[in-house]
């Protein structure tokens, strides 16, 4: 008979054990659970959970193995390891004169237009080399890290030719491989058209079909496709053509959809089978019903209104109550949300969109592991699950939003090992 497993980490007196225990995803008034544990203990053999219950019967169940890591959250919050499941983290310069021109009243996309936004990006990135793209987005994961983020989703997009695309999926293949934050890579080569393809649009559109997507779907190195579904840049039928050609090729798809205005890119993702729309401040009713009923994730960017001092937020409080699975991102890239802080996008979403910390703390979980196809995997603490988790400086899970712009993570477990931070 095999041996019973020593644990390797063990929690205990957690005052509130967060384990998101329950359906997935959380629908509705699902989102309001959180499967909390009072007095909670939490022990991990490897990089798997072992034990999830009360901190005695955790220490009474278990054997710890010889230096086992114990960890006293002194009675505060433990919670999974978030997940933010929208960024743009490979990226060289940053864009703060943009968002200077904003301030004076330039909009995103007067910037864009006269060669700003992603386009200036673009070229930066095609003249960086990669050990200086691979630093600089180290540098980024190290600081999700710091806010309690064990797993992201992260986007090509700045390359814009097949080289350079290939070149910033490289740099998250080789990240992922010795980063404690894991990466989900989405190939996002429709993010514009760059500046040598302005007057022959369709011929940018043939090279995403015709070498990019191949190319990138044969090397497996990207698991999603996302395109910039806006008006004026990927129209409807420009996007229809794209992903339905990456969804042949066996890409997942993904979706920047009705940021800027209501054209029906929520309607087409839901119609594509999608596994997310994101962004959706301008979907309409029939969209938002149409991703209720095929079962796409809605990702809410909170922060990019926030940075585009937009005035209308997306409708989350609508979304939810028809059903759409809602999870929060921060939309981290250099343009349009320059930040790597989750539990800010959580303040956001209580402020903005009007949802509770436990509806909040549901989106940044399971429903952001659902939005990145890991739903059941990851965002829970439950035996045999994967052992990343994150110790808390509070005494209640619902400070999270409301003591704002402060990072309160104590410690972060990463598959099973604390991790400087
Ligand atoms: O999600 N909207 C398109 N893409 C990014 C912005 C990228 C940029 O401005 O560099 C977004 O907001
Ligand atoms: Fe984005």
């Amino acid at each position: 008979m095999s041996q019973p497993k020593k644990a390797t980490l063990l929690i205990k007196n957690i005052g509130q054990l967060i384990t998101m225990a329950g359906p997935v995803p959380r629908l509705g008034d699902q989102m309001k659970e959180l499967g909390i544990i009072e007095d909670g203990g939490l022990a991990a053999a490897g990089d798997e959970i072992l034990a999830v219950d009360k901190s005695d019967r955790v220490e009474g169940q278990i054997e710890l193995a010889e230096g086992c890591e114990v960890v006293d959250a002194k009675g505060g919050v433990v919670t999974p390891g978030l997940i933010d499941p929208h960024t743009h983290p490979v990226f060289s310069r940053t864009r703060e004169a943009e968002f200077e021109m904003r301030i004076q009243g330039k909009s995103y996309m007067e910037i864009a237009e006269a060669g700003g936004g992603i386009r200036s990006s673009v070229r930066d990135l095609r003249q960086t080399d990669s050990e200086t793209l691979t630093a600089k987005t180290k540098k980024r994961l190290d600081r999700m890290l710091t806010y309690g983020v064990t797993t992201i989703e992260a986007k090509s997009g700045y390359g814009l030719s097949t080289e350079s695309e290939l070149k910033q999926l490289e740099i998250i293949r080789d990240l992922n491989s010795i980063h404690p934050v894991d990466m989900v890579p989405t190939f996002l080569g429709a993010h514009e058209v760059p500046d040598e393809y302005r007057d022959k649009r369709d011929d940018y559109i043939d090279l995403v079909i015709n070498e990019m997507i191949p190319i990138v779907a044969e090397k497996k190195l990207a698991e999603f496709c996302d395109i910039f579904c806006e008006k004026g840049v990927f129209e409807i039928e420009a996007s229809r053509k794209i992903m339905t050609a990456a969804k042949k090729a066996g890409l997942k798809l993904k979706f920047h959809a009705d940021e800027l205005a209501s054209i029906g890119g929520g309607e087409l993702a839901a119609e594509l089978g999608a596994v997310s729309a994101d962004h959706l401040v301008y979907i309409s009713d029939a969209g938002i019903k149409a991703m209720a009923k095929s079962g796409t994730a809605a990702v809410l960017l909170p922060g990019t209104t926030f940075s585009l001092a937009g005035k209308q937020y997306a409708p989350a409080r609508k979304m939810i109550e028809e059903g759409v699975i809602v999870a929060i991102s921060t939309d981290c890239n250099p343009g349009s949300s320059h930040s790597e802080s989750l539990p800010f996008m959580v303040s956001l979403a209580a402020l903005q969109l009007r949802m509770t910390a436990a509806e909040a703390i549901s989106a940044i979980t399971v429903n952001a592991a659902c939005a990145i196809s890991r739903g059941g995997k990851i965002g829970q603490l439950m035996a045999g699950l994967k052992a990343d988790a994150v110790v808390w400086d509070m005494q209640d899970y619902r400070e999270l939003p409301y003591h704002y712009a402060v990072n309160l993570v104590s410690k972060v477990v990463k598959s099973g090992k604390l991790v400087k931070i």
